[in-house]
């Protein structure tokens, strides 16, 4: 298949496209905002350098399928306007060429847009996205589904994705990685107190099976991508220290965040049915996978 991957220097981008290339020619298009090409070592496909907002997609000819992951990732971007230009207009782009081109859609959806609703969050639930970010998503959600009997095209709301690559993200990597890299350091994890609140945890190798599953989608929809199992931050310090072999204590301290998701944890009935998918790794195990990149540090 003739394969774009948009974002496909950044985390999930690179494990995608290097998990495909073996059987499919890729063409990547990343503007470096957050990925690093090194990222892509070993990459054998095409590698754009251009930003999906101003640039010409039209260039690229038979595209078979599209995965959309390129997007300002940083939660913590409060540029509103500066988010929707380039999430909802970058996604906007994508969706004009996809609908010329009659290639299928995947794109990045967030978990985000549940907010602090209720767990386990489902797809059909009343979103309550509380940042710039996560409206962005909710916006590229509804644009989305304007043209779901027009193309097949399937949105993916990740949960919380770890693995590697991803420390190029840098405050934006996974808790996962912001803990090992303290206690690496020598130093007590440092979390808000104390420790209770979750996560759905969906290593990176799952969600690369997730979107590529999404091709072959029974119809066009929206499916979370998430394990339906929630890991408090407690236990992921006690999982990091079995497989560090340390024994690190978590420091507590009050949390800044006046609007903070305590909870994650997606309902997963949906991506099974639509996708048939389920996550393989448990976190224990994903960890233990991820740990030879953790102690290198790539
Ligand atoms: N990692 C997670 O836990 C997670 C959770 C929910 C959703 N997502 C979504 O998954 C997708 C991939 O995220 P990631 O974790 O790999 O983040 P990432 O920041 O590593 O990857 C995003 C990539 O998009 C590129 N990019 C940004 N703006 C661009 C533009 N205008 N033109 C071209 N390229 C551009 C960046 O350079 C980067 O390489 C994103 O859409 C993100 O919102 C990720």
């Amino acid at each position: 298949m003739k394969i774009l991957i948009t974002g496909g220097v950044g985390f999930i981008g690179s494990n995608l496209a290097l998990t495909l290339q073996r059987d499919n020619d890729i063409t990547v298009v990343d503007n470096l905002l957050g990925g690093n090409t090194e990222n892509l070592t070993g990459f054998r496909g095409n590698l754009v350098i251009d930003d999906i907002t101003s640039m010409n997609l039209f260039q690229f000819k038979d595209m078979d399928v599209v995965f959309h992951q390129a997007s300002i990732t940083d939660t913590t971007f409060s540029d509103g306007k500066k988010m929707v230009e380039v999430n909802l207009g970058g996604f906007k782009k994508v969706l004009d060429f996809v609908l010329k081109e009659r290639a299928i859609l995947v794109y990045a959806s967030s978990a985000g847009v549940y907010g602090n609703g209720p767990c386990p969050m489902r797809e059909d639930q009343k979103l309550s996205p509380q940042n710039a970010y996560a409206r962005s998503k909710s916006l590229m959600d509804e644009e989305a589904m304007r043209h779901k009997d027009e193309i097949k095209i399937v949105g993916l709301r990740y949960f919380n994705v770890y693995g590697p690559r991803e420390r190029y993200k840098k405050k934006a990597a996974s808790m996962i990685y912001q803990l090992a890299q303290q206690m690496k350091a020598n130093k007590n994890p440092r979390i808000f107190k104390y420790g209770e609140q979750s996560r759905d945890f969906i290593y990176v190798k799952d969600v690369v099976d997730a979107t590529i599953r999404a091709v072959k989608a029974k119809e066009s929809g929206i499916v979370n991508v998430g394990t339906g199992v929630a890991i408090t931050f407690n236990r992921i310090i006690e999982i990091l220290n079995e497989v560090l072999g340390t024994s690190f204590k978590p420091e507590y301290f009050d949390n800044p965040y006046s609007f903070y998701q305590n909870e994650t944890r997606a309902d997963t009935r949906r991506v099974k049915e639509l996708l048939g998918f389920e996550a393989r790794y448990s976190i224990e195990e994903g960890i233990r996978d991820y740990r030879s990149t953790i102690k290198s540090g790539k």
